[in-house]
């Protein structure tokens, strides 16, 4: 960037950190529409509420009314949103939050740069593996059955690729067990992680 020079500011985000009582991280929920990433990533903020973690939820259906309501779904508007919502995930890292985020994200290497902006560990990507035929028959917005009919076009699993991670942190499929199950296997990552207290 020319003639703009990074300013360091006097309050660390060890300090901002050091207000709050946990470590900031980025949970990055990835996996097909309808696998269950807005569900298993807003019970898990209730239960980091709960225990007094300052947290954000960024979700791909809220985002696209604002701060990406100019971007589609061709691969280069998916790679913009995703690299928006990454810089705002890495300011609210800084803040001191834990962020949740909850979009698709179907290109491995969009999800890499966002990893690649923050430090080693800060970064824990949740692959929520849910079959696509659950996804499809679970179809809570009807948008599998548009796409089947033609009527709209790039839908990721079914007429738009959808990558899965390599080496995701955890694995979830939400077609097995049940929800407060899942978000105790979130939380006792964070736990065994030191990134929250038990
Ligand atoms: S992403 O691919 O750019 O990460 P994002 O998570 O923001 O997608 O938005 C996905 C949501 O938009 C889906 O849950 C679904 O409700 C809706 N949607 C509308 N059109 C599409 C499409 N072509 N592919 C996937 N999701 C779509």
């Amino acid at each position: 960037m020319n003639n703009i020079v990074w300013h360091q500011h006097a309050v660390t985000r060890e300090l901002r950190a050091g207000h709050k009582g946990h470590r900031g991280a980025i949970l990055w929920f990835t996996g097909l529409s309808g696998a269950g990433k807005s569900t298993l990533a807003g019970a898990l903020e209730s239960a980091l509420h709960e225990r007094g973690v300052h947290s954000y939820l960024l979700d791909g259906d809220n985002v696209r009314h604002g701060l990406c309501k100019d971007l589609g779904f061709s691969a280069d508007d998916r790679r913009e949103n995703i690299r928006r919502v990454g810089e705002v995930a890495k300011l609210m890292l800084d803040a001191g939050l834990i962020v949740l985020s909850a979009f698709v994200s179907p290109q491995r290497a969009e999800r890499e740069l966002v990893r690649e902006l923050v430090a080693d560990g800060e970064f824990i990507e949740v692959h929520v593996a849910t079959p696509l035929e659950v996804c499809e028959s679970r179809d809570p917005k009807g948008l599998y059955q548009k796409a089947r009919a033609g009527e709209i076009k790039d839908f990721t699993g079914i007429s738009a690729p959808y990558e899965a991670p390599a080496g995701a942190e955890l694995v979830i499929d939400t077609s097995e067990g049940d929800l407060e199950a899942q978000v105790g296997r979130l939380l006792d990552y964070l736990v065994s992680g030191g990134y929250i207290s038990a």
